[in-house]
């Protein structure tokens, strides 16, 4: 798709959001699988249905709310988005991120990240929440692959902080100040839809991943993109290797997600107002 395509249909679905709602948001949020009650802490301006938005994709996983929502929380303007897109619907890589880049452009400076996502690291349990410090990205196709869209930002941008140090310290901060335990560690990205195999894990491991997700890395590299200042988090929803041999399944994902959400959600809303 030419650059001029990509800026047309950004523009489209811009103007269609700022016709819904006057005001500029300053942070984005997207929120990742049973993870969307944390919708209920936003004072609620606006909520629009992903399907009414020109040129979004719609989001088919169970646990996802799929609507884009405009209100306020710990006194700043946000865009939370209650469900993502995941390369393994089918997408094309590109409408994956498409949301990134309209709450860019809608005025946001800082966007946090939150998934659900397995333990590599064999000392994490479930419920844990880990701060990414850093990502591997290698597994997953790079979203700006194709023609550099320069009006966006650079050909080969930076990813030597993908997540903000500043950031990072500020959570770590109020989740001290809660009393809640927060693990620091690197996400490495796979497409999914499987779970990883025993072999897999150890794989990962071994690379130096701490947790694995099927998002957040094609989000984050967008938004670095952008020049965007990012924060992401994971709620660790299942251990990888399980020396019990018993199965993953996508419910007892969503339902750790939703026991660790509270705790999420306090330390997004206390980040959202120290930014
Ligand atoms: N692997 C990959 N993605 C995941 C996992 C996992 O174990 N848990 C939640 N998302």
């Amino acid at each position: 798709m030419s650059s001029k395509k990509v800026l047309k249909e950004l523009n489209q679905a811009v103007k269609f959001l700022q016709k819904q709602n006057k005001h500029t948001p300053q942070v984005g949020v997207v929120l990742g699988s049973g993870l969307s009650n944390f919708t209920g802490e936003i004072e609620i301006e606006k909520e629009i249905a992903y399907e009414k938005i020109p040129h979004f994709p719609i989001s088919t996983v169970e646990g996802h709310k799929s609507k884009m929502i405009f209100g306020k929380l710990g006194g700043k303007r946000v865009v939370a988005m209650a469900g993502r897109f995941h390369f393994y619907e089918g997408y094309d890589i590109r409408d994956v991120i498409f949301p990134i880049r309209v709450m860019k452009l809608l005025g946001i400076e800082t966007l946090l990240l939150s998934n659900a996502a397995g333990s590599v690291n064999p000392e994490y349990k479930v419920g844990d929440l880990m701060i990414i410090n850093d990502h591997i990205g290698l597994f997953t196709p790079n979203p700006l692959i194709g023609k550099n869209v320069d009006e966006l930002g650079p050909r080969f941008p930076d990813m030597s902080e993908p997540y903000k140090q500043k950031l990072i310290q500020k959570a770590k901060d109020i989740a001290l100040a809660n009393n809640y335990a927060v693990r620091e560690g690197v996400y490495v990205a796979v497409t999914g839809p499987t779970f990883e195999t025993r072999a897999e894990y150890k794989a990962l491991l071994t690379l130096g991943a701490d947790v694995v997700g099927m998002s957040t890395v094609q989000e984050a590299i967008v938004a670095n993109h952008m020049g965007l200042d990012v924060f992401a988090m994971s709620v660790v929803t299942d251990i990888g290797i399980r020396e019990d041999h018993s199965i993953i399944t996508h419910e007892e994902v969503l339902e750790a997600a939703r026991h660790a959400e509270p705790r999420l959600a306090t330390i997004f809303k206390e980040l959202i107002a120290a930014i």
